[in-house]
């Protein structure tokens, strides 16, 4: 797509339905956002030996991440230089000491570069020929690492990872500074849900603190008259009860739940759920803190004010409770979300195990919150796909919010500054050449 010009399908404070319908710019933006700007491929613990990979997909671009003999970590198309074919069959696996293609047992270094082309005989006197780089495997044009967390871009000029990320890094910091080694580790299996919607769906929903208290209403009353019911009885409340509950807080508590938009579409919604409770297990985990950082730093990292944080356009970052949820589109009504979550190293098992209601709470297979939220986001895309009108409202508080430094702070939690500072930054990838 030359010339595109996205001004006659975003405005400040509505977008035209086909930036979420049509084949056209799905394709445009996969080449102009996602195949430019730093895409996450995972963590380095899941690729903890050499020769461990990772197939990623970036952009439209089958990739795989591979780990070094020196213990760096690559990334690399995942096709082989003489007849294309995929060079990594697995999601994940061991390439033993070197990359060996199973058409014609080409065979390469962990970095990429050719080992040994079989029969090297039949090529003398062509341009295939093993001092050609042309016979190595491509590697991202960029890779680089923040906390442990690896991305690649498959363009050699931009903005570094740092610029990227810019605020947003704090998603990263958040997560690993509750670690008193400051450092976390993946669990290696994720849950993968293939949502039938477009990827802006879910960004644009994981800041929106105007649908809680309406989609996830049945499920967070149900879990507030579970919790009621045992105060009641003077027993102990799980703090699970207290992560579905929070979902039906009322309209008040959510509006006052403040946005932080930044650059690029980047976001945070500040935390509202009480994430210290004074129970044993909480403070022997800050006391571990208090020993590694001190008792000022630590109390800074664990009052900061997360409950997401947005790594536009593809990551949903729940830091205070160590969980990562990732898109890969497909489609323009198709969208691949992996949801991940991580150990802090060196805390009690019980803080893993808080975490780790969440993460099943909130996205397993069994989840009554996130269904609820993949049912409006289909239910979105039919309507989107109709011809029942042609523009999608973000008005909500429109001129109202706080800017400064190039920041938007909604002055209401259920501003939908959200979806206007996003859609900012999806025009100027569009419109970048
Ligand atoms: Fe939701």
């Amino acid at each position: 797509m030359k010339n595109f010009d996205p001004s006659a399908l975003v405005e400040p404070d509505r977008v035209h339905r086909t930036v979420y319908t049509d084949p056209a710019i799905f394709d445009a933006e996969m080449e102009r956002i996602w195949e430019r700007t730093w895409v996450y491929c995972g963590h380095v613990s899941q690729v903890p030996r050499p020769g461990d990979y990772y197939a990623v997909t970036i952009g439209r671009q089958p990739m795989f991440m591979v780990r070094q003999p020196d213990g760096s970590v690559r990334v690399l198309h995942n096709r082989c230089p003489h007849r294309g074919v995929q060079l990594v069959g697995n999601l994940k696996g061991n390439t033993g000491s070197s990359i060996v293609c199973s058409y014609h047992a080409w065979s390469f270094h962990l970095d990429g570069s050719v080992r040994a082309i079989p029969l090297a005989q039949g090529y003398e006197g062509t341009r295939m020929t093993r001092d050609n780089p042309d016979c190595g495997v491509k590697p991202a044009a960029r890779v680089d690492s923040y906390r442990g967390f690896v991305f690649a871009s498959l363009a050699r000029e931009g903005p570094s990872l740092m610029e990227f990320l810019g605020e947003a890094r704090v998603a990263f910091d958040d997560m690993c500074d509750r670690s008193p080694v400051g450092e976390v580790e993946v669990v290696p299996i994720c849950h993968r849900v293939i949502q039938h919607s477009n990827w802006k769906f879910f960004m644009e929903n994981q800041l929106d603190a105007l649908h809680p208290s309406v989609t996830h209403q049945s499920t967070g009353i149900a879990a507030g008259r579970v919790e009621k019911r045992l105060k009641a009885q003077q027993e102990k409340v799980p703090l699970y009860y207290h992560y579905l509950s929070a979902f039906a807080s009322s309209f008040e508590q959510w509006n006052s739940v403040q946005t932080i938009n930044f650059p690029h579409g980047h976001g945070i919604l500040k935390a509202y759920m009480g994430l210290r409770p004074q129970d044993p297990d909480t403070l022997a985990h800050e006391a571990l803190l208090k020993q590694a950082y001190g008792e000022q730093r630590a109390e800074e990292y664990l009052s900061r004010s997360i409950h997401h944080v947005l790594v536009y356009p593809y990551l949903s970052v729940q830091s205070p409770l160590q969980q990562l949820r990732c898109l890969r589109p497909i489609s323009p009504d198709k969208t691949l979300s992996e949801i991940w979550h991580f150990r802090l190293k060196g805390v009690p098992e019980a803080i893993y195990r808080r975490s780790l209601w969440y993460y099943n709470l909130v996205n397993s297979p069994a989840t009554m919150i996130n269904a609820d939220d993949l049912e409006n986001w289909t239910k979105g895309q039919w309507g989107l796909q109709s011809k029942g009108g042609d523009w999608v409202s973000f008005h909500r508080y429109f001129g109202d919010d706080r800017e400064e430094g190039g920041v938007t702070y909604s002055n209401h939690g259920t501003s939908e500054a959200v979806m206007r500072s996003q859609f900012r930054a999806w025009s100027a990838y569009m419109s970048a050449e």
